[in-house]
């Protein structure tokens, strides 16, 4: 529950908004509870939009609301004890309210009322005034009930509304037992095995190779430039085991001469998110900067109100990364810009990297001769790799034996111009005969274009990066339009 404020004092497209959202709320208490998982859906994203809006209010003014929750009957006590406690912790780090705000985004007025014990935290304030290290809280402060508290935890996970791994794993299966088709990429890392045949690549020393030639340090040093001395809101889409985002976190704080950095963990693997958590949190004990990890799914940010939620007024910066070619292997990428980033803020950075092409994507004869994938010029332990990775889901949840062999293929229809698809695909064959399914899906593309298709996005390039060598590749540093 939210405090209530005086209906004059909130913007109308938020009212239009309330009343939609309590009106799905309605209609869903009167459908039978199978029928409620896709109104449940909608009112997330609704809520999304709500914060977002909330979001760009707050940069003209300031809004307590998101951070502040009524205190439940017979709770005052708790939350006043709690308010004592932040005050306390607030003064004996010689932190004034004013700056206290600057460094967690929670508004001074918010921070008023939580010190007063009038309302209780929301779970986002306790987020934001977790990652401020002077004010030393550990879970152990927080105003939960003593029973439920382990001395040995620390706040350091969320799962997204709406999240169900164990759905995808099933739609995964019935996938696999298909006619064919195309699975989509973010059901390739959920289970435990995949996460681990991903580290296998990972670790295989020509792709380690191209992805440790990533500059990552001149990359750090041109954010810096952008932000300035501002606390940094990083968020990893699709961390992996991390090692690329984390590098990148290193520079930041080691160049900044600062730690006021929260790096938000974003995966749908599970397995992955744990495996990026502890590498993030062991190198971050070194060089400062707080960390938190998600489970959740990129393309339902807009549902993910915490972290669209970060007021510029509070000097701090968002940098969004989606590394790994992550971006090139989205169905559509510029959907995925339209849709699924829809929430961000003007100024807020994206860091992508993607892969070049071989050649122009209209002469198909020369990107087959010259692109590794398509040619068969990649070191056969890689290859191996992406086999046993790719073929790994229907070996597992396939209800017949079966043989895969995993055959590149090019294609030509892609909605960025100038790009072309490798399109790796499963030829799946058992005693029922032979299907043929999508199983992994990379672009290549004209940097030139690419950044143009971008900017009809909304994000403009700040700044690009050239790596990889013998496999051309760059990272681009965007920022959204106003
Ligand atoms: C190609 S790996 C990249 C890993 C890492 N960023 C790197 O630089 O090596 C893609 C990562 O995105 C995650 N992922 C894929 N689809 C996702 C989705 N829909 N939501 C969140 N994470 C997703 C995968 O679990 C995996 O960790």
């Amino acid at each position: 529950m939210t405090p209530s404020l005086d209906k004059d004092e909130i913007p109308w497209e938020q009212q239009a908004l309330n009343l939609v959202i309590a009106t799905v709320q309605e209609a869903m208490q009167e459908k039978p509870a199978e029928q409620q998982q896709p109104l449940q859906m909608a009112l997330m994203t609704l809520r999304g939009f709500l914060a977002a809006s909330r979001s760009n209010e707050d940069e003209r003014g300031s809004s307590p609301e998101p951070f502040l929750d009524e205190i439940p009957p017979n709770e005052l006590s708790r939350f006043q004890h709690w308010g004592a406690i932040l005050r306390t912790r607030r003064e004996a780090s010689g932190l004034s309210r004013k700056l206290l705000s600057e460094l967690s985004g929670v508004p001074e007025a918010a921070l008023q009322r939580l010190e007063e014990g009038t309302y209780a935290p929301s779970q986002m304030a306790l987020l934001h005034l977790l990652s401020v290290p002077q004010l030393k809280l550990e879970t152990s402060d927080l105003p939960w009930e003593t029973s439920t508290i382990d001395p040995n935890l620390a706040l350091n996970c969320w799962l997204a509304p709406g999240f169900d791994p164990v759905k995808m794993v099933k739609e995964l299966s019935m996938q696999v037992n298909g006619n064919g088709g195309h699975i989509e990429q973010s059901y390739l890392y959920m289970d435990h095995m995949s996460a681990a045949h991903w580290c296998a690549i990972a670790e295989q020393k020509d792709y380690d190779a191209m992805q440790s030639s990533m500059p990552l340090d001149r990359c750090a040093a041109r954010i810096l430039r952008y932000v300035g001395n501002t606390g940094i809101d990083m968020i990893a889409l699709g961390p992996g085991s991390a090692r690329n985002e984390v590098w990148l976190v290193k520079q930041l704080l080691v160049q900044a001469g600062h730690a006021d950095l929260r790096l938000y963990l974003l995966d749908i693997s599970q397995p992955l998110l744990s495996v990026a958590y502890r590498h993030a949190a062991e190198v971050l004990a070194d060089y400062g900067g707080a960390v938190f990890a998600i489970q959740g799914n990129f393309h339902h940010l807009p549902r993910y109100g915490q972290l669209l939620y970060s007021p510029r007024r509070a000097h701090r910066r968002r940098l969004i990364t989606m590394l790994g070619h992550t971006f090139s292997n989205l169905e559509n990428e510029l959907r995925f810009m339209r849709n699924s980033l829809v929430g961000f803020a003007a100024g807020d950075l994206l860091l992508i990297d993607c892969r070049m092409g071989y050649a122009p994507a209209d002469r198909p004869d020369e990107i087959m001769a010259k692109d590794p994938t398509l040619s068969g010029r990649r070191s056969s332990d890689l290859v191996n790799r992406w086999d046993e990775f790719l073929a790994g889901p229907f070996r597992r949840y396939g209800s017949e034996k079966c043989e895969v062999d995993i055959v590149p293929t090019l294609d030509m229809s892609c909605a960025i111009p100038g790009s072309y698809g490798v399109d790796l695909r499963a030829v799946v064959r058992s005693a029922a005969g032979e299907r043929e399914f999508s199983v992994y899906y990379g672009r290549r593309y004209d940097p030139t274009l690419l950044i143009q298709a971008l900017r009809r996005e909304g994000w403009d390039l700040v700044d690009q990066f050239n790596y990889g060598g013998s496999s051309p590749c760059d990272l681009m540093l965007l920022r959204k339009r106003g």
